[in-house]
């Protein structure tokens, strides 16, 4: 898929289908976080995928919609460590997996936890390691094909801000 269609029909994605991601588009989207680029290349971040039945539930129970990680197929925290613009490394690892998923039409989802701590816990992360985001992933319950529309139609219809709102020449 073209990039700049990737980029603007990707939406987020919160009810999945049951079946599950082919192990290769997993490893795509794990390699497309780790080779993200990062403050000086730190690469401040682990990426702790979530496979155990009964961690899922309780690391449903912690973040703000359980749903979105009860039925995702990969659940993938993302933990960072250390000083720097770790929230903005972060950031670039996920959207990299998220749009690597896309590429294979698997849809993904950002999700915020009401309990960072207890979720560091959950994972047994290491002194000083805390989770920024949790990403869902999951073939979309409802497909939406990225090639029906131009990528300038699918930007049009998201919910933006006006590009002159955003964009400030000087
Ligand atoms: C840091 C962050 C946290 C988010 N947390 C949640 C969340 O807890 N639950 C959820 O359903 N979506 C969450 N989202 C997704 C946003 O709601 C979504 O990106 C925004 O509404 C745009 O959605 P769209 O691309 O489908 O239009 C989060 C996004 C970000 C970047």
């Amino acid at each position: 898929m073209d990039t700049f269609l990737a980029v603007a029909s990707k939406r987020e994605v919160r009810e999945y289908a049951g079946r599950p991601i082919p192990a290769d588009a997993t490893q795509r989207i794990l390699e497309a976080g780790r080779v993200a680029g990062s403050s000086r290349n730190r690469q401040p971040w682990r990426f702790v995928v979530v496979e155990s039945p009964s961690l899922r539930e309780r690391l449903a129970e912690a973040v703000h919609v359980s749903a979105n990680v009860r039925g995702a197929a990969l659940v993938v925290v993302v933990a960072v460590s250390g000083r720097g613009p770790t929230a903005f490394d972060a950031g670039r690892a996920a959207q990299n997996m998220m749009l690597t998923a896309w590429n294979d039409h698997i849809g993904s989802c950002p999700n915020g936890m009401t309990d960072p701590d207890a979720v560091a816990a959950l994972l047994d992360l290491e002194e000083g390691e805390h989770p920024t985001i949790v990403l869902t992933f999951g073939y979309p319950a409802h497909t939406r094909d990225p090639f029906r529309r131009e990528a300038v139609e699918w930007i049009e219809r998201a919910d933006r801000k006006p590009f002159d709102e955003v964009i400030q020449r000087l």
